[in-house]
């Protein structure tokens, strides 16, 4: 049965109509509120922090279901699959798990399937998942899991596959539950979508239109946070400095990050920041705050102002680099992470230099690094692409090579110091240690009592690796 499918032309339409609030659209009845009775259910989460608090918001809606949580996807009675679509290995890791979940419905055919998230927002994967893939129960968009319930009563009903993806500017949906999936750290959402429309990116496609939530509503969440004893926030967004400017209310993130601070929690995160919007504003309150942490996730892309400029990322390398020293100096102690994307179309040797130029000039603290991936219905992947695949990949690891050279350096000048932690639970690799992060976002395995986990100790380093450190309690 046919719903409402995607569609590209609806998602890219920005039109100036103010953006409702809506409290009461989400339905749980007497008949929803049993349908998972004496089942369980499994969420795969891929993906950026949007995704992980819309699962979040997905377990409690299922948990009022009365589906319980199960930590084994081949157990579970509903599997449910939360997607990314921002690259096309993500797609690929997508249809792979669904292959699983074909494969465990040969043994237990009432398993239900239901999968949402961006990909689903893409009009070739409902395409494919209508065509081939019939037997997936629900398809769902990111603008419709509040329908969850019934979407997935009236799979069970009508035995057959129900696909619900609006492809629309948006709303705010207040109100939705909530299950943390962390006792001491949470995300909140300060706005959805994205307005901006760099060239290669889907999320304006598959989030609709920047719609920031209410100062009010957002302050609420955080309280409750608060009283429930949680010791770290992060604000989330796409695009968390454009914050406000969507509303008819004064405000800017500046603002919003400093109404958070004066709550005295003990930490406050934000992800992820555009070099575009970064105001004086902004870093003025985070370097005014200790409770602000100092750390900034501040994406590149590229070094090249030709590639920026094919990216429509509105700065240049002087601009970014004088942003750049203007946090350093300004923030103590500041630790900068960064994304790049190696291979755009158009990508010279001369341009991926001019990256490698950037990093070598910031020494961030990490990056995430890709290999430039063509995604359906955006401007870039029509513009002309003549470097070699093995070129591409040859770049990525030179500046792999490069960016985990001062990951490392940057670990290292902790050696001996003492830094405060989060302590969030058992460490990975040693059940006997713990494990939590600095206020600057670096892993730290720690020698402590376990009845340190919930809180923040300080922590002396004893080794510094690529990607964490060691330590011991600092009594
Ligand atoms: N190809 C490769 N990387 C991408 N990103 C976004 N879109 C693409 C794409 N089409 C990267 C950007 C962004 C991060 C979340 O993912 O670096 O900052
Ligand atoms: Fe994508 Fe650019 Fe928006 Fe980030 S700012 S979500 S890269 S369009």
């Amino acid at each position: 049965m046919e719903i409402e499918r995607p569609s590209y032309l609806k998602a890219k339409r920005r039109t100036k109509e103010e953006v409702k609030v809506i409290t009461d659209s989400y339905i749980m009845n007497n008949k929803l509120s049993k349908i998972g009775l004496g089942k369980t259910y499994f969420i795969v989460t891929y993906g950026c922090q949007a995704n992980v608090r819309d699962s979040e918001t997905i377990a409690a809606i299922l948990e009022d279901m009365s589906f319980k949580p199960i930590d084994s996807m081949e157990k579970a009675d509903l599997i449910l699959l939360n997607t990314c679509a921002i690259r096309e290995n993500a797609h690929n890791k997508v249809f792979g798990m669904l292959g699983r979940i074909k494969h465990l419905r040969e043994t237990n055919p009432n398993i239900i399937t239901a999968i949402g998230g961006c990909m689903t927002q893409e009009v070739s994967v409902v395409d494919e998942l209508e065509k081939k893939e019939k037997w997936v129960d629900v398809v769902f968009g990111t603008h419709n899991i509040q329908n969850l319930p019934k979407l997935i009563s009236d799979a069970i009903d009508k035995k057959e596959q129900i696909v619900e993806v609006y492809s629309r500017e948006g709303e705010i949906i207040e109100n939705l539950p909530v299950k943390r999936s962390n006792k001491y750290k949470a995300f909140v959402n300060i706005m959805y979508g994205c307005d901006k429309f760099c060239t290669y990116c889907i999320v304006p496609y598959t989030r609709g239109k920047q719609r920031s939530r209410r100062v009010e509503d957002i302050m609420k969440e955080v309280n409750e946070l608060i009283n429930s004893g949680y010791k770290e926030v992060t604000l989330v967004g796409q695009n968390v400095n454009a914050y406000g400017k969507d509303l008819n209310e004064s405000i800017d993130f500046g603002s919003l990050l400093e109404l958070v601070a004066k709550t005295n929690i003990e930490r406050v995160r934000f992800v992820t920041s555009h070099p575009w919007d970064f105001s004086d504003k902004m870093i003025d309150v985070i370097a005014k705050y200790d409770n602000v942490m100092p750390y900034i996730h501040l994406p590149l892309q590229s070094g090249s102002n030709k590639i920026l400029k094919l990216m429509g990322r509105r700065y240049t390398k002087d601009s970014y680099l004088e942003l750049f020293n203007n946090i350093k100096s300004k923030v103590k102690n500041a630790s900068i992470t960064t994304d790049i994307i190696v291979g755009f179309p158009g990508e010279t040797e001369e341009d991926f230099e001019e990256t490698l130029d950037v990093v070598r000039k910031c020494k961030y603290d990490g990056a995430y690094t890709f290999i430039y991936s063509p995604r359906e219905n955006t401007p870039a992947a029509s513009m002309k692409d003549d470097t070699p695949l093995k070129v591409k990949e040859e770049r990525l690891s030179r500046l792999n090579e490069e960016v985990n050279k001062y990951y490392k350096e940057n670990n290292e000048k902790l050696l001996g110091k003492t830094v405060p932690v989060l302590i969030e639970g058992d460490s990975d690799k040693n059940k006997n240690l713990c494990a939590g992060y600095t206020d600057t976002m670096k892993l730290v395995n720690v020698k402590c009592p376990k009845s340190c986990i919930g809180k923040i100790i300080n922590v002396k380093i004893t080794d510094a690796k690529t990607w964490s450190l060691d330590g011991e309690i600092d009594e």
